[in-house]
């Protein structure tokens, strides 16, 4: 039987008994290599300094961190851990967090946040998820991955190692399936093709395979990308479709621009958004001690 996914096709079984007999990692890969924004380090380090500034108007960070169970002597591991606006939060309220990202332009931004609210309890480590190794790691009680694994191929793998680095509790975020239609709608405006992100499902899934039989909620957050202007817009949305640093040519430009100027919504400070483009991000967490592993 061929499944499409993405224009492509993955060989599965003919016979398909079970969950098990599904090749969702596959499909993950092979959906991930259809998106055209490459998840690496130089495209992290470039958008840092704007993600900080973004992050100071979303409800997004404090939604996640609410979520997550702490304690005074809780250890917490944060991969991917960006700008800190999550790392943060937790680490107010635990012993300890060390920070993991492969960029060190969040990590040096981590860090200031830190030193700004006088936070001294936590590590930083510069590495991908992938190339950390967890006898030098170590486990800790909660794990988190906010918004940081959607890049990430083989995740079956990452996710085994991720699971085996908690002692308690673990906590990601991917991205839902309802909640690209702002990009949608940019995508047809530019005349490019839209690809649908590989989404939670996926990850449920792989996880249901490996005997996690994880908590899936939708996160409720309100807080929808801010632009402060026309430009700031144009940045972000040409960031996010994966253009940024490719030549954009003057007409897809005036193509972009006329979407954003005709679609925007000016706030009262200013500042402008789009309607459609509405934050989709699901929570996956488990505790280890329900878990039935295979
Ligand atoms: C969207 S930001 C999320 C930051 C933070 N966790 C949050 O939710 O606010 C994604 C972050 O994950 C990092 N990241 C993405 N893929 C990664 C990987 N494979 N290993 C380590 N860090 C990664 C990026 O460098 C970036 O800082």
């Amino acid at each position: 039987m061929n499944i499409k996914i993405g224009g492509g096709k993955i060989e599965q079984k003919n016979d398909i008994e079970s969950i098990e007999d599904i090749k969702w990692n596959e499909m993950w890969n092979h959906a991930l290599k259809e998106m055209p924004s490459k998840n690496d380090k130089k495209r992290w380090d470039k958008i840092a300094s704007k993600f900080n500034e973004w992050m100071k108007t979303d409800d997004y960070p404090q939604n996640f961190a609410d979520k997550v169970h702490k304690k005074p002597d809780y250890t917490v591991l944060d991969l991917g851990c960006g700008n800190g606006s999550i790392t943060l939060k937790v680490a107010k309220q635990v012993k300890h967090v060390t920070a993991v990202d492969m960029s060190n332009e969040m990590l040096k931004l981590v860090e200031e946040n830190a030193e700004n609210e006088g936070i001294s309890n936590i590590k930083y480590i510069q590495s991908t998820v992938e190339d950390l190794d967890p006898e030098l790691v170590g486990q800790h009680d909660v794990v988190i991955a906010s918004r940081s694994l959607g890049g990430i191929y083989n995740l079956k793998d990452e996710l085994k190692k991720i699971d085996g680095l908690a002692k308690n509790y673990v906590y990601m975020t991917i991205w839902g399936a309802n909640g690209r239609r702002f990009e949608r709608e940019l995508c047809n405006t530019m005349g490019t093709e839209y690809h649908q992100h590989p989404d939670y499902i996926y990850v449920c899934n792989m996880l249901y395979q490996m005997g996690i039989y994880a908590n899936i909620e939708m996160l409720d957050c309100e807080s929808r990308p801010v632009y402060s202007d026309l430009e700031d817009a144009m940045d972000r949305c040409t960031w996010k479709l994966g253009w940024n640093g490719k030549e954009i040519k003057p007409e897809d430009k005036t193509k972009l621009e006329k979407f954003l100027k005709e679609n925007a919504v000016q706030r009262e400070d200013g500042t402008i958004d789009y309607p459609t483009n509405n934050p989709d991000w699901v929570m996956i967490w488990w505790k280890k001690e329900d878990c039935d592993y295979r």
